[in-house]
């Protein structure tokens, strides 16, 4: 009985997660963020997961993030990541880069676009030691 009850209390708050992740976002970029936050992290601490950490991406050239297995599709497109490059592959991956691995469909608004490269950019890549 007590384990079941504890079973739903789990359920809710796994199903809440996404609703209160969204409500904390403050910015426009950080709220756009969330649609990559499922495959890539971002900020000092940012680690690789499905997808490679984005902070320091914009500048970066594509497929060039240390400890992370790109496709070859990737490492070998030799883009450099500004808001033009960026903002077409966010509305065209495979039209851009093909073959990548990156899936994401229906990303077409120039201004969300516009927030999240602006947020992107706040995370630039920590200074070389
Ligand atoms: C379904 C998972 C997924 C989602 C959602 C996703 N990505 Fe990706 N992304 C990937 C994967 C996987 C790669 C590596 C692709 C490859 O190696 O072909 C990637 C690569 C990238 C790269 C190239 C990085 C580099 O180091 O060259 C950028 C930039 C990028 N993603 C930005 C974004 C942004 C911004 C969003 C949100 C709007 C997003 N991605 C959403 C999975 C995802």
């Amino acid at each position: 009985m007590l384990r079941r009850l504890l079973l739903k209390a789990i359920a809710c708050i796994v199903m809440l997660q996404p609703l209160l992740a969204s409500a904390a976002a403050q910015t426009p970029g950080e709220r756009q963020f969330q649609r990559c936050i499922n495959c890539h992290q971002i900020g000092p601490s940012a680690r690789h997961g499905f997808g490679p950490s984005l902070t320091g991406v914009m500048g970066r050239q594509s497929g060039s993030a240390s400890g992370y297995s790109y496709s070859s599709a990737m490492k070998n497109s030799k883009i450099v990541w500004d808001e033009k490059t960026l903002s077409a592959f966010l509305k065209n991956p495979d039209g851009v880069v093909p073959g990548t691995r990156m899936r994401l469909w229906g990303y077409n608004d120039d201004q969300q676009i516009r927030d999240l490269i602006a947020y992107l950019k706040s995370y630039p890549a920590p200074a070389s030691r």
